[in-house]
């Protein structure tokens, strides 16, 4: 059973995540380096921020992101534009050590399983229960693939564009399977309208209706939460 720990603040949260990662950075010497799965979304904003802030080295770290729409990279709401501006460039990892999905799906799979899997994959929560762009009703053993953004998860991500029209229809996401492939997971939720639904990935039914259900079944898996 999956432990949700609660913090009394985002900034709370943020930090002990950012330990969990500083610590695998320093005891990088003694395993292979560091390949970390990384989100977008609000949630982790508060986390990249603190490790820009300590100035890690970030020279032997690779990185996947979880997902990317199908958009201009150049576009200001792409992933990849959010990666460089919030994290990558504002620390020394070299830029062919960040990799991003795009069409090429199997590629990504093949990058993901030369570089000897993930060791650790930090996820957000959609308020659907979707981890990366796993929409309700994924399939468990889904991997890395295009795929079309529900209507939930158009509405809510319109936030970061001008209009709702403008949000991408669709997006290439690592899949379920892949996710769980990775060796420790953390997800971080933040928000009441986060809370009901966190529960219910973490100790309700495991179902693909809510694709987070899937999270139960990691070992080495922990989820975060803070109002
Ligand atoms: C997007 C991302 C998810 C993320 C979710 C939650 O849909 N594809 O990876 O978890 O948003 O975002 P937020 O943290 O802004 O609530």
């Amino acid at each position: 059973m999956n432990k949700v720990t609660q913090f009394v603040s985002y900034e709370k949260m943020s930090k002990y995540v950012a330990n969990i990662i500083e610590d695998i950075f320093k005891k990088s010497f003694r395993m292979s380096f560091p390949k970390l799965v990384l989100p977008t979304g609000s949630t982790p904003l508060g986390l990249y921020e603190e490790l820009v802030k300590r100035q890690l080295d970030w020279s032997n770290i690779t990185t996947f992101n979880l997902d990317e729409y199908i958009i201009n990279p150049n576009h200001l709401q792409s992933y990849y534009n959010f990666m460089r501006m919030n994290l990558f460039d504002k620390t020394n990892i070299y830029p062919n050590s960040y990799n991003f999905p795009d069409r090429n799906t199997q590629a990504y799979e093949d990058k993901i399983e030369e570089h000897g899997g993930i060791d650790l994959c930090i996820l957000g929560i959609g308020t659907n229960g979707h981890i990366a762009f796993n929409e309700p009703d994924t399939s468990f053993e889904s991997r890395t693939r295009v795929v079309d953004l529900s209507d939930q998860t158009i509405k809510d991500n319109s936030r970061f564009f001008d209009t709702e029209q403008d949000v991408p229809r669709q997006a290439i996401t690592m899949g379920l399977g892949t996710i769980m492939e990775s060796k420790r997971i953390v997800l971080m939720a933040r928000g009441k309208n986060k809370k009901d639904i966190l529960d219910e990935a973490m100790f309700g039914r495991i179902t693909e209706e809510i694709p987070a259900s899937i999270l139960q079944t990691h070992d080495n898996m922990e989820a975060f939460y803070c109002d």
